[in-house]
């Protein structure tokens, strides 16, 4: 397995240019199967789980055709398969998203269950609930959800929870479905809003998108469409926290803060600057980093997805932080290796107390999860001497060319390759 090996201590300079968002591309691919032509896709980041996702549309019996970079074109006419299967599935959980659309344009689709993963149990009960809740019949049968309806009736739905991709699987289902569909208590992520933009291309009937109550128009057919998957606010939010750590000067090229409100808020009180011109967002590091305390809730609150390089960056704080986690019961993995850097950060129940120090020291480290492993990167920036950090693949499915991006701002920074 690859590692990253990073000297630390050097002030990042520079621009850098975001990648699609991950979040919004995986629901947006999926949603290619709700119609028959060609989808045309671009600003796709390169990434692992885009791979998965591919190869998951190819299993299913899409098409498709690589153009340039980021371009993908997508063409579901002759789908023959309508089951994503346990090796794909326990890569991705987010195949999971092919449930909905199989289910509303062919009637049938089986899905295995994700199963729990790093960062918590993630069950998939509310979709379920939901999808039954408009006339299909689910059966779960070895490790399989086994969904069929001949045609999926709209209903009013109240998710328990805001739900992400909760969200977007029923917003995929209720756009062939019969009749008015509402969704209660949707998620707001910027994420859901891209894919609904991207189903309104598609002819859907959608209001509400980005608020916590969606309403959908059934229709009988969608046509396919040309859609620019939004920037990734996740990349964005973390090269934020390494101009920080590292007392550098950034420049975020193209981007204007959008969707990353909270964030940009609490890096300010953290000593930030910011500074928005035309050719993109620049962030100054401070020379003393100010200790502040957040709150993980589901959008517009501070994401969860930041959570880990929030701490990172509060390692070095001048005081205390609270650090709360209310989306995920075992989002905390990265703790015991930060500390392992020089960290000092207690924990309890779902709240982290992070107490700054004055340096981090480089070391072994372990990447358990994706934005962990985001953290473990940012805190070896910052840190005296050597960093290594194993695992690594982590990050490969959320962080477009991370090494390249941050070597061009003048990090030293390597990837030190598996020997086979
Ligand atoms: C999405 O996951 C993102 N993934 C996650 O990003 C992100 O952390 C999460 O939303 C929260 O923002 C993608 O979009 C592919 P949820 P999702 O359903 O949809 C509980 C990253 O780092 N819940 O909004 O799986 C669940 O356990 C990843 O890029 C149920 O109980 O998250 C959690 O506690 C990690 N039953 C809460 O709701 C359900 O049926 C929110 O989860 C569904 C969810």
């Amino acid at each position: 397995m690859d590692k990253i090996r990073i000297q630390g201590g050097v002030p990042l300079k520079g621009k850098v240019f975001l990648s699609g968002a991950k979040n919004a591309a995986l629901p947006i691919m999926s949603a290619a199967l709700l119609t028959d032509g060609w989808v045309n896709l671009s600003n796709l980041p390169a990434l692992r789980d885009i791979q998965t996702e591919k190869r998951l549309l190819s299993f299913l019996g899409a098409s498709l055709d690589e153009g340039s970079e980021g371009c993908l074109r997508i063409n579901a006419s002759r789908i023959d398969q309508f089951e994503a299967p346990y090796d794909l599935v326990k890569t991705m959980r987010a195949s999971v998203l092919v449930l909905g659309p199989l289910l509303a344009r062919f009637g049938r689709a089986r899905v295995s269950l994700p199963g729990g993963c790093a960062i918590g149990a993630r069950p998939i009960n509310l979709h379920l609930k939901a999808l039954e809740m408009m006339g299909a019949r689910i059966n779960l049968r070895s490790g399989y959800v086994d969904a069929k309806a001949r045609r999926l009736r709209g209903t009013e739905i109240g998710f328990d929870t805001p739900t992400v991709t909760g969200t977007e699987n029923l917003l995929m289902a209720a756009v062939l479905a019969q009749g008015k569909t509402s969704l209660g208590n949707a998620a707001k992520e910027p994420e859901v809003v891209d894919l609904a933009n991207c189903l309104e291309r598609m002819g859907a009937k959608i209001s509400g998108a980005g608020t916590d109550t969606i309403t959908v128009q059934g229709v009988t057919h969608l046509q396919p469409t040309d859609y620019r998957i939004m920037p990734d606010r996740i990349e964005a939010g973390t090269y934020l926290v390494a101009s920080g750590i590292t007392r550098g000067e950034i420049t975020l090229a193209e981007y204007d803060g959008s969707h990353l409100e909270t964030v940009i808020m609490k890096l300010k009180e953290a000593g930030l600057e910011f500074d928005q011109k035309k050719s993109g967002l620049t962030v100054r590091g401070p020379r003393k980093i100010k200790s502040v305390s957040v709150t993980t809730r589901p959008f517009p609150g501070f994401p969860t997805d930041m959570q880990a390089q929030f701490m990172a960056l509060m390692a070095l704080g001048q005081d205390t932080s609270v650090i709360k986690e209310t989306i995920f019961e075992n989002r905390y993995m990265h703790v015991s290796e930060l500390r392992r850097l020089g960290a000092d950060i207690q924990i309890s129940g779902n709240q982290a107390v992070v107490k700054g120090v004055s340096k981090l020291r480089g070391a072994p480290v372990m990447a358990t999860d994706l934005r962990a492993s985001a953290s473990l990167v940012l805190a070896g920036l910052a840190a005296e001497g050597m960093t290594e950090i194993s695992r690594v693949y982590h990050l490969d499915r959320g962080y477009e060319s991370l090494e390249k991006k941050l070597s061009a701002l003048g990090a030293n920074i390597e990837r030190i390759k598996e020997v086979k």
